[in-house]
């Protein structure tokens, strides 16, 4: 699935954090025993976790970002909101399947494949374009950045009620 390399690193702690959060979400995804009758309601109940998760990371950085005054926050929220609306079909795909447990494999590999090959490819190019800017790789905001969050701001404790967006 998707294992935390350092390059998806964005060194900005608050943000990597969420990032390897999701990592292990989707880690426990794969963990799943997909031999126990309960496989496939502990599977649903996992995407809605890592969905409302990933929903949360999304309104943090967002929030992060505007207070940095990142000139790609409207492009940036477009493609998280993109992504929110993907997770839609991707649930009815993954409910499509619920009534066959021939299926109950492949939805987990729709899940994570999905999910991962997003993440690791909006972490790599997006949130680090983010990050150059932070970092002062390109022009610096002309207002003075409000202090950083820690690393250790609050985070929901899970399991999470469902998603807004299912
Ligand atoms: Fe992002
Ligand atoms: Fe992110």
């Amino acid at each position: 699935m998707f294992a935390w390399k350092t390059e998806f690193a964005v060194n900005i702690p608050a943000i990597d954090r969420d990032h390897k959060n999701l990592v292990k979400i989707l880690s426990q995804i794969g963990l799943l025993d997909a031999a126990q009758p309960d496989f496939f309601p502990q599977l649903l109940e996992q995407a809605k976790r890592l969905i409302a998760y990933t929903v949360w990371h999304f309104e943090r950085e967002e929030a992060f970002m505007g207070r940095y005054g990142y000139t790609g926050l409207r492009d940036h929220k477009a493609m998280h909101e993109a992504f929110n609306r993907g997770c839609l079909q991707l649930f009815r795909e993954m409910m499509a399947m619920e009534n066959d447990p021939n299926q109950h494999q492949a939805a987990r590999i729709l899940l994570g494949e999905t999910v991962s090959d997003w993440l690791k490819a909006h972490i790599l190019v997006e949130d680090r374009a983010f990050a150059d800017f932070y970092h002062g790789k390109t022009p610096v905001p002309t207002h003075p950045p409000a202090s950083q969050p820690s690393a250790s701001a609050a985070m929901p404790d899970l399991p999470l009620g469902l998603p807004r967006i299912c």
